[in-house]
């Protein structure tokens, strides 16, 4: 198991390249499900999640290979056993983005359910309501989720929306089924996330027809069947948004490429209020602060509101405001596990129900910390690139899942982090 030792404080400056979005990446990926052949998706991040959808789609029969750089080659000529087993899903929830392709592509489908993660429950009910609306029989049995389409998936009306909003990953699989549904399917209340869109993108470019892209309607004209894809990922948000707040907490000046602030608007607005600089360039931005951290009021919402995925990450920011902050977290509620850690470091963070009451402090200090889901250990990268002394951070596997190389992206802008095996 890895660790990270980290010296702090530092102050970044320099220029970082935004790796291809993993959010984007796994549904696309799953896409390629759909059409015999073989896609070629470009622009994908070496994660570990990647890692495990690719061991996913090796074992439904496909033939995934690694091209120069970051192009993943994914012939799905032969889809000859739509299982996606206990073994390979517990590791990563983002499996379920099987589940709609399988369903369009063989007719059957037996996907473990997710289970839950150190961010909340992650349940799939409403991807079953859709996808039992598209005309799948649909029952659970020893954890699997077993399903099939006697009559093929037949288009419909469909209302994705549930108790906090949109599903981001539940919209993808049933844009994906509804692709190669007999008929017309609309989505009302689908999510907007970019990422969504970058899938859409893709999906009309293998041949199907979805109009609406981008906005919560979604409209998809079933075809007969879709052609591989070839696509370009878009860059990572959560990536970018993680590395403006690592330039703002060391009060450092950072160029971002590969960064679409459009994408990104709620960040840049809440960054700014904070007191951080962003000046647009041509592919990304420069991020600077010199002045005192404002405190903020941040609520996390489906896009285009701010993004959970980015909430662990402010929230140790706001830790050295001057003057006390208030997160409320309506996505996933219990998504704090790094409140403690962050205390440890001689943060002053209070939960209060869905939200956290955040008194900031002066300076924070180095400590051995624990790593305990991706974001949160991201913010504690963060802080401590900011305490002062060396911050020890235990499982770092967690980190590897979703930011590629981040120790040395982070180094080459003058951070202090040596990965150890222990
Ligand atoms: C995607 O997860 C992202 N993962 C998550 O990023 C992100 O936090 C999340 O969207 C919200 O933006 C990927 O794209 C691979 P949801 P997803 O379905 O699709 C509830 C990261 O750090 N819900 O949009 O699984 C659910 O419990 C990861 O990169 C239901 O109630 O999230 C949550 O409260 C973490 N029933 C809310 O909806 C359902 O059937 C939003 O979840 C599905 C979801």
């Amino acid at each position: 198991m890895d660790i990270f030792r980290i010296e702090g404080p530092v102050r970044l400056a320099g220029k970082v390249a935004v790796s291809g979005s993993k959010n984007a990446a796994l549904p696309i990926m799953a896409a390629a499900i759909l059409a015999p052949g073989e896609s070629i998706v470009r622009g994908v991040p070496q994660l570990a999640d990647i890692a495990v959808l690719t061991q996913l789609l090796g074992a439904l029969g496909a033939k995934v290979q690694r091209g120069e750089g970051s192009e993943l080659r994914i012939d799905a000529s032969v889809i000859d056993n739509p299982i996606g087993p206990y073994d390979i899903v517990r590791k990563m929830r983002a499996s379920i983005c099987i589940l709609g392709p399988l369903l369009a592509r063989c007719g059957s489908a037996k996907v473990s359910m997710p289970g839950g993660c150190a961010i909340g429950d992650r349940p799939v009910d409403i991807h079953l309501r859709g996808l039992r609306a598209l005309g799948a029989e649909i029952h659970l049995e020893n954890g699997y989720i077993i399903a099939e389409t006697p009559h093929g998936l037949k288009g419909k009306d469909i209302f994705l929306g549930g108790p906090f909003g949109s599903t981001v990953l539940g919209t993808a699989n049933i844009l994906m089924a509804a692709t190669l549904a007999k008929g017309t399917t609309t989505i009302e209340s689908a999510a907007c996330e970019p990422e969504i869109t970058d899938l859409a993108y893709c999906l009309n470019k293998m041949g199907a027809k979805i109009r609406g892209i981008g906005s919560p309607r979604l409209v998809i004209d079933g075809v007969d069947r879709l052609k591989p894809a070839d696509h370009t990922i878009i860059g990572d948000r959560v990536e970018a948004g993680t590395f403006m707040v690592a330039a703002a907490i060391t009060a450092g000046r950072v160029e971002l490429k590969n960064c679409r602030l459009g994408d990104m608007m709620a960040v840049v607005d809440k960054l700014a209020g904070i007191g951080v600089c962003i000046e647009p360039t041509a592919d990304g931005c420069i991020v600077s602060r010199d002045g005192p951290l404002t405190p903020a009021d941040i609520t996390t919402q489906p896009y285009p509101g701010f993004p959970t995925d980015l909430q662990a990450q402010f929230m140790a920011l706001l830790a050295l405001a001057d003057g006390n902050s208030v997160i409320t977290e309506k996505i996933f509620p219990d998504r704090f596990m790094h409140v403690a850690e962050l205390n440890r470091m001689a943060a002053r963070l209070r939960k209060e129900g869905p939200s956290v009451i955040i008194a900031g402090v002066k300076k924070l200090i180095a400590a051995p910390v624990m790593a305990s889901d991706l974001r949160a250990s991201a913010a504690l990268v963060l802080a401590a690139l900011a305490a002062r002394g060396t911050t020890v951070i235990n499982r770092v596997y967690h980190i590897d899942r979703g930011y590629e190389h981040i120790e040395k992206k982070l180094n080459a802008l003058g951070a202090k982090i040596t990965r150890k095996s222990v």
